[in-house]
């Protein structure tokens, strides 16, 4: 049986993963979030050094976690991108050491299908065919997938401009709530009412393209309100600015996913990425899902956000399906765009 390592590194989370079989025997995971804090944004630099000291201690975090010894690992998968490339580079360049020195095969992992992957962890393989939303800190897609290793990756729509994840870290940095954004937007959000603002969602009409996303429109709406409350001397009601906010970027992402869905013929959505640990995009999706008869799939909020444990998953996919080692040339494509889960593309 394979034993595969998964290397994450591409942002500010230095993860292991190990997977064997489809299930997960085991993770360590280390983030350098706090550290980018002050700068309202991740820092590649501070977020490089950090990956450099957390790498040996979280890989033996995950040994120690799946009970195995480095010994046992069979098959070694990183992300090679996309990502920050000073970032990419330290998780790469561990798990090639990794690789040549228990001269084991190296498998150079499309960090996006890594959040796809995630999911069957969790709700096992994926099904023939379903449409994928992902939506993350860069990225924000839908995605006709079919085998995730073996089938090239249709992508349907994507953002404009500002991923969902970066449009929830800009309007929190405005709204004084730090960094990372998605979870301080939903937390401040909890206590709000999300009708209390009509901001304006873009690309929504019949006639605009049926799968584009575009947030920086509604990015730049919070801000006005906020700056004319601000020039007013009236406070900002915080909690219903980051529910409104936050009601508006969900409603996009189900509607155009499910749109996408339906168009197809097909019967399962698959959300990951770390805006998929959002509570109220989790509770919208699974409701109009089951209205329309859809099944959703959805990781656990653990498994949304960047880890190993996802590039192991595709690293013991690509295994599985025979795909031939990237190699130990491989190296890091910071601007990967997402045609298939092994880079470079065989
Ligand atoms: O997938 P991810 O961990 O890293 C990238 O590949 O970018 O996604 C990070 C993004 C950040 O923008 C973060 O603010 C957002 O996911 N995020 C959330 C939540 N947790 C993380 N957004 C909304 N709600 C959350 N609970
Ligand atoms: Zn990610």
């Amino acid at each position: 049986m394979s034993v595969v390592l998964g290397v994450e590194s591409s942002c500010d989370e230095t993860g292991f993963g190990i997977v064997a079989d489809g299930v997960l025997l085991g993770q360590g995971l280390a983030s350098s979030a706090a550290q980018h804090a002050e700068f309202g944004g991740v820092v590649p630099e501070i977020a490089a050094r950090a990956h450099l000291e957390a790498a040996v201690p979280t890989l033996q975090l995950a040994l120690q976690d799946a009970g195995v010894e480095l010994g046992d690992i069979t098959h070694v998968a990183a992300t090679s991108g996309p990502g920050l490339a000073t970032a990419v580079h330290v998780g790469l360049a561990a798990a090639k050491s990794i690789a040549w020195s228990l001269d084991l095969p190296l498998y150079g992992v499309h960090h996006l299908a890594g959040h796809a992957a995630a999911d069957t962890l969790e709700h096992g393989p994926l099904p023939e065919r379903s449409i994928v939303l992902i939506v993350s800190g860069g990225h924000s897609s839908i995605l006709h997938v079919g085998d995730l290793v073996r089938d090239p990756i249709e992508h349907l729509g994507d953002t404009l401009d500002d991923a969902a994840g970066e449009a929830f870290d800009k309007v929190s940095r405005l709204l004084g709530l730090g960094y990372p954004g998605g979870p301080a937007i939903s937390r401040a959000a909890q206590g709000g009412d999300p009708t209390a603002f009509a901001f304006p969602q873009a690309l929504m009409r019949a006639d605009d393209p049926r799968y584009t996303f575009s947030f920086s429109g509604l990015k730049t709406s919070v801000a006005r309100t906020v700056e004319t409350l601000e020039r007013r001397g009236e406070p900002v009601p915080v909690a219903d600015v980051a529910a409104s906010f936050e009601a508006a970027v969900v409603d996009a992402l189900v509607t155009k996913a499910l749109r996408a869905v339906q168009d197809r013929g097909l019967d399962t959505l698959v959300i990951v990425g770390g805006v998929a640990a959002n509570a109220r995009l989790r509770a919208v999706a699974q409701e109009r899902c089951d209205a329309l008869g859809v099944q959703l799939r959805v990781p656990p909020p653990s498994l949304c956000t960047d880890n190993g444990a996802m590039i192991a998953a595709v690293g013991d996919l690509l295994v599985r399906a025979g795909a031939e080692p990237s190699g130990l040339g491989i190296g890091a494509d910071p601007s990967a765009v997402l045609h298939g889960a092994q880079l470079p593309l065989p």
